[in-house]
């Protein structure tokens, strides 16, 4: 039974209301805005949590002694960047007073001009749809307007420590369930496709990504990506075909297409990408989803369903993913 003597005080201690509030397992965000002048401002937070999804919302909670609060008030919008397991530096440089907090990390602005680290587990990118004060903090609830995710661990937070915690989607669950993983691999304007020596192209594909960085191509050699940039698009099913796609987008780590590409790989223009020689209507249907896509950098994540499936997460709607017949 909880130690009940606190509980009966007429006044809460609040350095012992803060650790049994810590024994609340959490993940870690770094919660951003821009001020006034257009600076990107953040924040450490763990008080992130998801609200409701018809319409899409979370919140957060700002205390009005961060020296970002004012920020956080007056903007229209915000971004929620959740960390992974390799983030710990990020998160203490978030919970400092550094003036110069985003000189260490990259980061995009991606659809309501609050800064998106490019490095996360998952991002929110909102505008505010309300503001609550709430005593010493103010409660901000978020409406999702884009967000995006990938298959890397998230940091924990649990009695004023980090803690690791065991990723629910470990590199064994794709393999169990046999699924091929494919990428979208984009250079200059140019997609990597792979020759399927049977004269049709369909996108490299690769067991899985060691550190993020080296892609171990299935057909032989290996490609540089950027580390951490590599996002999930899509996952289907081919009918009549035993295992499921899983396809990530990912950016090579050097600049420009390199001249010495694995065997039965090629780059091609995003206009000239050769549809008709690409063997399954799902792949085709998916390439020309992404080339559409890439021209505003607003990509949505795919998930097959009987009812043709779902476009997750642009303007923070699921949109019912309409084939055009030339699809
Ligand atoms: C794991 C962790 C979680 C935190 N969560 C919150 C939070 O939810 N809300 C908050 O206002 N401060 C939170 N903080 C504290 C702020 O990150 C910290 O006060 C920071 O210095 C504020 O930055 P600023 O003063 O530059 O705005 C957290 C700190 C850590 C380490």
């Amino acid at each position: 039974m909880a130690d009940t003597a606190a509980m009966m005080e007429t006044s809460i201690d609040p350095i012992a209301l803060r650790r049994a509030f810590g024994t609340f397992v959490t993940g870690v965000t770094v919660i951003t805005t821009v001020d006034e002048d257009g600076t990107p401002r953040g924040m450490t937070a763990n008080s992130f949590t998801s609200v409701s999804l018809n319409p899409p919302l979370l919140l957060v909670c700002v205390a009005k002694s961060a020296s970002s609060y004012q920020a956080f008030t007056n903007s229209d919008c915000f971004a929620v960047n959740i960390l992974h397991e390799g983030q710990v530096d990020v998160s203490a440089t978030f919970a400092s007073k550094s003036p110069d907090k985003f000189q260490s990390v990259n980061h995009d602005r991606i659809h309501t001009g609050a800064p998106v680290l490019t490095d996360s587990l998952t991002w929110f990118d909102c505008s505010v749809f309300n503001r609550m004060d709430a005593g010493d903090h103010a409660i901000l609830i978020g409406e999702v307007r884009a967000f995006g995710t990938s298959p890397t661990a998230p940091l924990g937070f649990c009695r004023g420590r980090y803690a690791s915690v065991k990723d629910p989607l470990p590199a064994g669950w794709i393999a169990s369930h046999g699924m091929i993983i494919g990428y979208l691999i984009e250079a200059t304007d140019h997609l990597l496709l792979r020759s399927d020596g049977k004269g049709g192209w369909v996108l490299p594909t690769a067991k899985r990504r060691k550190a993020d960085s080296q892609l171990v191509v299935d057909e032989g050699g290996a490609l540089r990506l950027l580390p951490d940039n590599t996002f999930l698009y899509s996952v289907f099913d081919v009918a009549d075909s035993d295992p499921g796609y899983l396809i990530y987008r990912a950016r090579l780590a050097d600049e420009g297409m390199p001249a010495d590409l694995p065997a039965g790989l090629k780059f091609f223009h995003v206009d000239e990408i050769p549809y008709e020689q690409v063997p399954t209507h799902e792949l085709r249907s998916m390439l020309r989803r992404y080339v559409r896509e890439r021209r505003e950098m607003r990509f949505g994540i795919y998930m097959d369903s009987d009812d043709g499936g779902r476009v997750a997460m642009i303007d923070g709607e699921a949109h019912a993913w309409m084939q055009s017949s030339h699809e």
